[in-house]
């Protein structure tokens, strides 16, 4: 049954995909993104997508940018971002830009950085306006911490999973450097018609053993009415053990 509209499902639906390796994850990864941008424009003419931050994404943006789709129909926005500079290289709008954006042609007014150089409130509430308007996600695009953190929701902190949560929350005490960032809320997250998870690295196995056991952790709370996807690292999912 699908929640009543804006709000995130009950319950999380994953579906886990093994991927051999880290080129793998990045070739699934892109043919997904790329089959879901030609089903959006063919349907509705524009492909609402929100980015992932941190490592794993960067090879994934790599290949984005030799890829042939109408980039001029492309809204891009950012599932979280630090508060840093913008030309900070530790920025993801930064990644992004470098790894794919600068290479193809979406609009600049299409491209949606989170202004969190003005600090996490003034960005989250700037933010938060921005996508006031805008309905549902086509993609959001997540990485999983090694505490199980995604976006920059963190065990202990507000993740927005509440039914009028905020769009995008500030964040002052991020265990992962640095600590001041804004991320969109699990809510607002979930607000999509696909949620595809990007998850490597070894570190991670607690993370996954975690999320899988159905204990409550960030990654469990994005609950898209259509369900998540997760692409892991095969040699990974077999460490975590369930
Ligand atoms: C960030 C990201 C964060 C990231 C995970 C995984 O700002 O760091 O938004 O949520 O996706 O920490 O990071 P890696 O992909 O580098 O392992």
């Amino acid at each position: 049954m699908n929640p009543p509209p804006g709000q995130a499902a009950p319950v999380q639906i994953s579906r886990w995909h093994p991927v051999a390796d880290a080129q793998a994850l990045r070739d699934e990864a892109c043919a997904r993104i790329l089959e879901l941008a030609r089903q959006a424009l063919a349907e509705r003419g524009v492909f609402r997508i929100v980015l992932a931050g941190g490592g794993t994404p960067r090879d994934v943006y790599r290949a984005l940018g030799e890829a042939a789709t109408d980039w001029s129909r492309w809204q891009i926005w950012f599932g979280d971002e630090r508060c840093l500079p913008p030309d900070d290289p530790e920025r993801n709008s930064r990644m992004a830009h470098d790894a794919w954006i600068s290479r193809v042609g979406v609009p600049d007014a299409q491209v949606h950085p989170i202004p969190a150089e003005l600090g996490a409130r003034s960005a989250a509430d700037r933010y938060a306006a921005l996508l006031a308007p805008v309905g549902d996600f086509d993609l959001v695009l997540l990485g999983l911490g090694e505490d199980a953190h995604t976006a920059s929701l963190f065990p202990g902190q507000d993740w927005g999973s509440e039914a009028h949560a905020p769009a995008a929350l500030p964040v002052f005490a991020a265990p992962k450097p640095p600590p001041e960032r804004v991320s969109l809320s699990a809510l607002r997250l979930s607000r999509a018609r696909a949620v595809l998870f990007l998850v490597a690295g070894m570190g991670k196995r607690d993370a996954v053993r975690r999320w899988r056991r159905g204990e409550d952790v960030p990654a469990g709370v994005i609950r898209p009415p259509g369900g998540v996807d997760v692409l892991v690292e095969a040699a990974l999912l077999e460490e975590a053990g369930v």
